[in-house]
Parts: C-alpha cells; sequence; structure tokens
C-alpha cells in the first residue's frame, strides 16, 4: 500500500482553517499586564488568567531573580532522581498551610497533575464519575485511566445521586468523584459540599480541580475548600500556580497518603524534569502574597462586582457566572468573533469561546476580571462592550 506519512499534517490544518476553528496566536509584547501590549496594539486585557495580577508583584519577581543567583537556572533532574532542591520542599510546604491540609505536592502544571495523578486513583473494577463540563485535562486524566467512566449531568446532584446509586449497586471496589470547583468556560461554582456528603454516603473519593478558585474565591482566596468550610473533607483538592498565582505550577493538597502515594505513582511526576529554582521561589513568594496582602483578592471582586453589574444592565446575559470568569452569552460562532474584533480594534483584549471549546449555539466572550484594573479601565470597556453589543445586535 502506498502511503503519504505525513500529508494529513497538512490536509487536517486546512479543515481546521476552513471550518474557523483553528488558533491564531496573538503576540504579547511584554508582561502579562492589566493594561498590555498585544501584536503592537497596547489593550485592556480581559481574558489572562493572572486574576490579581500577581505575575508584575514586585515580591515575586525579586524572589524568582535571587534565586537565579542561589540555585542557578535549572534543576539538572526529575524531582525522583536529583532534582528536589529545598526551594521545591518549602513550596509544597507552603501549599499544605495554606490550604491547610497534611501534605502538598507540586507538579510542572495542572495538566501533568490530573494526567499524571486521576488514571492511577482508580483501576479496573473501580468507577470514575465525572461531571459534564469538566475540564479537558481532567476528561485526558480519565481517558488515560482502565477504571469505567460515569457522567453526571453538569453540578445535578440528583444525576450525581442516580450515577452513584447505581454504581454502588454494581459492587465497584473504588469510586471517584471529580469536578472542577470553578467551572472554567461558564464561572459558576461546583456544589463541593453537597458532593463531599454524596462522596460520604457511597463511601466514595472526591477530587476537585480548583484552578479557578484558587486565589479567587473562599476567605483569603483559599479556594473551593474555604468556601464552603469543608477544608480537609476533599480528598484531593487540586490546583494551578498558572492562574492566580501568576506563575506556573499544578498541585495538589491533602492528606501525607495521598502525597506519598501520588508521587509514587504520578508519571508525569516522576519522569518528567522539575521546575527551575525561579519557579519554585516564585511559588513560595505567590502565596506569602496571598497570605499577607488581602488586598488583591479584594480588589478582583470589587472589579468583578462593578463590571458584571453594569454589563448586566446593558442587557448582556452573563449565563451562570458566580465568579470573576463572566461569559458574555453571543449564540453563533459568528456574533461572537465578530464582537472580539471590534473589541480589539477598540483596545480591548477579549476573546471568543466558540464551538468546539462549548456548544454550537452556546458562542461567547469570556471575560476574565483582573485586579489590576482600575475604573477608568473598567468604564473603557464597558463602553466598548456596549457600542459593540450593539452593534452585533445581542443587547
Ligand atoms: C480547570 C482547569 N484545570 C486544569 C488546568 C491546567 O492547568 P495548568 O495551566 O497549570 O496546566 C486548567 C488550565 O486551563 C484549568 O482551567
Amino acid at each position: 500500500m502506498k502511503r503519504n506519512p505525513n500529508g494529513f499534517l497538512r490536509e487536517e490544518y486546512q479543515s481546521l482553517v476552513e471550518k474557523s476553528f483553528n488558533w491564531q496566536l496573538r503576540t504579547l509584547e511584554g508582561p502579562s499586564a492589566p493594561v498590555c501590549k498585544v501584536d503592537g496594539n497596547e489593550v485592556i486585557m480581559l481574558c489572562s488568567n493572572n486574576y490579581l495580577n500577581l505575575s508584575n508583584h514586585p515580591k515575586i519577581k525579586r524572589a524568582s531573580k535571587k534565586a537565579i543567583d542561589t540555585h542557578g537556572a535549572g534543576s539538572g533532574s526529575v524531582r525522583a532522581i536529583a532534582g528536589s532542591m529545598d526551594l521545591h520542599f518549602e513550596a509544597e510546604k507552603r501549599v499544605a498551610k495554606f490550604k491547610r491540609t497534611e501534605s502538598a505536592l507540586i507538579y510542572q502544571t495542572g495538566f501533568a497533575a490530573n494526567a499524571g495523578l486521576i488514571p492511577q486513583l482508580v483501576e479496573k473494577g473501580d468507577i470514575i464519575i465525572s461531571d459534564e463540563l469538566n475540564h479537558g485535562s481532567i476528561i485526558d486524566g480519565v481517558r488515560l485511566s482502565k477504571a469505567d467512566k460515569g457522567v453526571f449531568k453538569h453540578s445535578d446532584m440528583g444525576d450525581l445521586e442516580n450515577v452513584l446509586r447505581d454504581a454502588d449497586s454494581k459492587g465497584y471496589r473504588r469510586i471517584l468523584i471529580i469536578t472542577d470547583g470553578v467551572f472554567s468556560m461558564d464561572g459558576d461554582i461546583a456544589h463541593a459540599d453537597q458532593i463531599v456528603k454524596l462522596a460520604q454516603q457511597y463511601g466514595a473519593m472526591t477530587y476537585v480541580d480548583d484552578a479557578h478558585g484558587e486565589g479567587v474565591i473562599g476567605p483569603d482566596g483559599r479556594g473551593v475548600g474555604a468556601h464552603f468550610g469543608i477544608e480537609g473533607k476533599i480528598d484531593v483538592e487540586m490546583g494551578t500556580f498558572s492562574k492566580a498565582y501568576g506563575v506556573v505550577g499544578g498541585l495538589i493538597a491533602g492528606s501525607q497518603d495521598l502525597v506519598n502515594y501520588a508521587y509514587n505513582k504520578s508519571r508525569t511526576w516522576l519522569l518528567s524534569g522539575s521546575h527551575p529554582p525561579a519557579v519554585a521561589a516564585a511559588q513560595i513568594a505567590a502565596i506569602e502574597v496571598l497570605e499577607t496582602e488581602p488586598r488583591h483578592v479584594k480588589r478582583l471582586w470589587k472589579n468583578t462586582r462593578y463590571f458584571k453589574k453594569n454589563i448586566k444592565r446593558m442587557g448582556f446575559d452573563t449565563g451562570h457566572s458566580e465568579t470573576p470568569i463572566i461569559p458574555l452569552m453571543c449564540g453563533e460562532s459568528a456574533k461572537a468573533k465578530e464582537l472580539s474584533a471590534f473589541l480589539y480594534k477598540e483596545g480591548i483584549f477579549a476573546l471568543p469561546i466558540i464551538f468546539p471549546m462549548v456548544a454550537r449555539d452556546k458562542a461567547r466572550i469570556r471575560i476574565i476580571m483582573n485586579a489590576g484594573l482600575k475604573r477608568e479601565h473598567l468604564d473603557k470597556a464597558l463602553d466598548a462592550f456596549e457600542r459593540g453589543g450593539k452593534k452585533v445586535g445581542i443587547i
């Protein structure tokens, strides 16, 4: 058989381009900041995950620079062999203290934590039960597992109980319930308290991915466990340093048993080089900033309340948002794209989220609020949204 071994690369890409499903990458010239330069234009940034603007915090930058001088540019190895520096252990101690758990483990990214740990927690003869709107990194972690898979309707506790009851009656050995803490496309919060209760009732383990909750919800931004007053009751609290902490790195927090198990079993942790010391130092400093400077979380919420109140008053539909993730529902993809293009011309950077990331008729502009934005920036953005919304006919 005559094969074209790599022809699919171009064909697949062309097909993405024809359907407008391809990503067009923009260039950030300089830091990710509330007002920054994108492709040569100054824009108000409304789609970065740098919620608290900590990536520009002087203490965090200083800590990072200092670690290069004291520890070098790279760690030299995977954690398990020769790449566990004092800074890595210190960062993990700080995470556990901040999350009020017995222990914590840091992975290279949140994706690596989900892809590495989930498939190790359950095996053949077990079942994973997952919210239908969970993040792609959870979905990939679930796919890597040999366990059976169950899905419950988004945040529907009745449906979760049905799936649990069914799993219980089938006699699975282990049951693992997985949910996002804050859903990244809609900005709603999982009913983590009820999930924990149901899990206790059915003898299931709980895993909450709080990538968008840490540094954002709960007292001092301590995340979903603190938000519901159930700290220590979620078996695996997973998070990331790549969002509100303004750095990079995945984390899990829970019992010492969990951490011992996780680092001996997760292949993404065992077989991949550890963070450069500058990153570990920045992680430590970011937690310190969260612990000692509550103003960042307060400002994030103040900006969120102001923006949401005004954008809703204009007639925009913000879906089920309860957090600084604010979707503006546009319906068809074309409208979301047109609005985003209009906004960019007005100096506002807010990207469209379209099929296949969300359902075909649920295209939206997803705004992520930032603590560093000033009232004048919010007003400028609101004005542009109002004109843009009218132009594309969604308000
Ligand atoms: C819910 C959720 N989980 C996990 C991740 C992955 O985190 P990281 O950027 O650290 O790989 C993301 C990032 O987009 C996310 O939104």
